[in-house]
């Protein structure tokens, strides 16, 4: 099956962190980027890995926990956190800990997301969904287990005390009543109902953005205190994240409106079939992209002052273009 992962870079977003004048209709494909996939095989062999080695790997649970998280998945935030690290040298061996702590975690609110009480999906990366699989008691201890494991993973992995804490913290916060919980809350208090645009946006602030915000934080926590002489540059890894986590979620309601399960992995249509108010339903297909667009571009601008060496947090905002579909049918 063919689906998002597969799909490389686009154009309009330049490598210099602005935006190269208006980002074009119709993205064109960009050669295979080695980092991209270099760093997507360094996050499967972590997950593997760190999910292996506290649990006997034959009980289902952990069966299940190793479906839901290994062969799939754009691993976007794992590679955003390795793309803050590597801008100012975090160690490789730390940044791929942090990666798959908050690989564990984006997977368990797939998980959870999916479950029947919530967006009731069959459909996952292309494959049955966890409950689908192994059974809704056990999707939902799948979930509980990946965020302790993602704990222990942040809690155990080589770096200074107060850096573990800090980002223990931080991955908390982005799951908490503020960030992917209260989010999630608000997307099943909204259903069947119209909501005005800020308050969607607030919605994905929280139930995506956060754990965005979160992953680009942790790759610089890895090797930079949050004090007085590194915050210009939490500040504009801040603009840059909070506007990628966004419009990734409006990217995500506009392919749920207009790709197939073929392309999506998932189950297509969900949105509009629950009534969820979403950028897409409220401002329509075309102004949802261009909304998309306007988020990419400031997302590339809060890079500039960094330089060359935001590089691959360019290449993400390029790779998160080449999956908006060129057209958006409508008015
Ligand atoms: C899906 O996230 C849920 C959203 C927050 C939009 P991704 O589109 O990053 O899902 P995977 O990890 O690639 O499957
Ligand atoms: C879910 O948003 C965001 C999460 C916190 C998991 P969606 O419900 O739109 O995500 P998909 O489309 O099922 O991946
Ligand atoms: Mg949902
Ligand atoms: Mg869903
Ligand atoms: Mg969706």
């Amino acid at each position: 099956m063919k689906t998002l992962q597969r799909h490389h870079g686009a154009a309009g977003i330049s490598a210099a962190g602005a935006p190269e004048g208006p980002v074009r209709e119709g993205s064109a494909a960009l050669p295979p980027d080695t980092w991209l996939q270099d760093g997507a095989w360094r996050v499967e062999q972590s997950l593997s890995r760190l999910l292996h080695a506290e649990c006997d790997s034959g009980s289902e649970l952990m069966v299940a926990m190793r479906y839901a998280t290994l062969q799939g998945g754009k691993r976007t935030r794992a590679l955003l956190c390795m793309a803050a690290g590597a801008l100012i040298d975090a160690p490789a061996q730390v940044l791929d800990d942090v990666g798959a702590a908050i690989e564990m975690m984006h997977a368990c609110t797939l998980v959870h997301d999916d479950l029947p009480a919530m967006d009731d999906d069959v459909l996952r990366r292309g494959r049955p969904t966890v409950h689908v699989r192994f059974g809704e008691a056990t999707a939902i201890l799948v979930g509980d287990a990946l965020q302790a494991h993602a704990f222990l993973t942040l809690a155990g992995t080589d770096a200074p005390g107060e850096r573990r804490i800090a980002l223990v913290r931080e991955l908390a916060r982005a799951v908490s009543a503020d960030g992917a919980a209260g989010g999630q809350a608000l997307d099943i208090a909204l259903a069947g109902r119209t909501a005005p645009l800020d308050t969607i946006m607030e919605m994905h602030r929280m139930k995506s953005g956060a754990l965005v915000r979160a992953s680009v934080r942790m790759g610089a926590l890895c090797a930079l205190p949050e004090d007085a002489s590194s915050a210009a540059l939490y500040a504009a890894l801040d603009r840059y994240s909070s506007c990628f986590g966004l419009a990734l979620q409006v990217v995500d309601d506009i392919l749920d409106a207009t790709a197939d399960a073929g392309v999506l992995g998932k189950t297509p249509g969900k949105d509009a079939a629950a009534r969820k108010p979403t950028c897409a339903s409220a401002m329509g297909l075309p102004a949802a992209r261009r909304c998309a667009l306007d988020l990419l571009r400031n997302a590339a601008e809060a890079l500039a002052p960094l330089g060359p060496r935001a590089g691959q947090l360019v290449q993400m905002l390029q790779r998160a273009h080449a999956h908006l579909p060129a057209h958006a049918p409508g008015p």
